[in-house]
């Protein structure tokens, strides 16, 4: 069996020793959770999704302010205009210009915003098929991470793990970086995922749930009681994001008969009130009010082994011990 330590590469790429990336979760992944995972010794990352430049900057700050290793950012290239994803890639690279955050993207952007990053910093690219994986790295990604269904969140494509780890050699595992991600949760998890070659795995759920996550109290309680069958996939959220499926803990919204998109809540980010109609895409925040157990509750298998709220550390040391 592996041992569950990184490689030179993840080191010396990420500054992490231990092989696990936490995604940068647009909303629930703020500065406190990337830093308070970077100290654990993983890697941590913001999600960015529809922020503005100004706003992005005061994250970024934020989390330099927590953190002196390196650190990721994480954009959603479905919910932005080209041009909006130039614009704000331009304000990650100058915001540390000798030592920009690591870019990620949420599936594989077009080939204009992959020229806007190419060459200018270090970015890496999730994927759901074996062709996207392969269009990241031939556009200069350093990294990639093959996402598979028992994932959280919005799918990339239609691979379980255990095809994803069957069709290992495929990704020419030992000439370039690859992850995996989706339902990971446990220490055995990793270690199979690196016995196939991977490089190392992304998680999502498991630091949703943490304490230093900006998920709403009463979503991550949700998480910590959820066993993997609580969750399916479905196409129900779809207000703001319509083109893929998502997993999500299974609730009224999910199994109830279409109702009109009433608002059922708002969240108040940056000085400004944001509603959010039933069906909306928006994951619960700490900034959120409203009927939260009827929202998008985005949870991979992985909740499986989530069963109090940890911290960001205790979770990290859970994957490796
Ligand atoms: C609450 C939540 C929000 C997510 N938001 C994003 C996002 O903004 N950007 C992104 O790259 N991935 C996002 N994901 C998906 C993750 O990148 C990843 O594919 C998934 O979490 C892996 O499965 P797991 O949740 O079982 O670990 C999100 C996942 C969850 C659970």
């Amino acid at each position: 069996m592996t041992e569950v330590k990184s490689s030179r590469a993840v080191d010396s790429l990420f500054g992490a020793t231990v092989p696990v990336l936490q995604a940068g979760m647009g909303g629930v992944a703020q500065h406190e959770l990337a830093a308070a995972v970077c100290e654990a010794g993983a890697f941590g990352m913001v999600g960015l999704y529809r922020h503005q430049p100004n706003e992005i900057l005061e994250l970024i700050a934020a989390t330099a302010r927590l953190t002196d290793r390196r650190f990721g950012v994480n954009f959603v290239p479905f919910v932005l205009s080209d041009d909006e994803l130039i614009e704000r890639i331009g304000v990650v690279l100058q915001s540390n210009p000798s030592r920009p955050p690591i870019v990620t993207f949420f599936g594989l952007p077009s080939p204009q915003v992959l020229g806007a990053v190419a060459g200018r910093a270090d970015f890496g690219v999730q994927a759901g098929t074996f062709a996207d994986i392969e269009q990241a790295f031939d556009a200069g990604a350093s990294f990639t991470v093959l996402q598979t269904t028992d994932a959280g969140g919005h799918h990339l494509g239609g691979i379980d793990r255990a095809q994803a780890i069957r069709s290992a050699k495929l990704l020419k595992l030992s000439a370039r970086m690859v992850f995996l991600s989706g339902g990971i949760s446990t220490s055995g998890e990793v270690k199979s995922v690196l016995d196939a070659g991977f490089s190392g795995v992304l998680c999502g759920t498991i630091f949703a749930a943490a304490l230093e996550s900006a998920a709403h109290a009463e979503y991550k309680q949700i998480i910590v009681d959820a066993r993997a069958e609580d969750t399916v996939i479905t196409d129900r959220f779809s207000i703001g994001w319509h083109t893929h499926t998502h997993r999500v803990v299974r609730n009224k919204t999910c199994t109830d008969d279409l109702m009109p998109a009433h608002i059922i809540g708002k969240v108040h980010y940056f000085g400004k009130n944001h509603p959010i109609p039933r069906y909306s895409v928006a994951v619960p925040t700490r900034s959120t009010e409203g009927e939260i157990a009827a929202m998008a509750l985005y949870c991979g298998t992985s909740c499986k082994s989530v069963d109090r709220i940890a911290t960001a550390r205790e979770i990290v040391n859970q994957l490796i011990l």
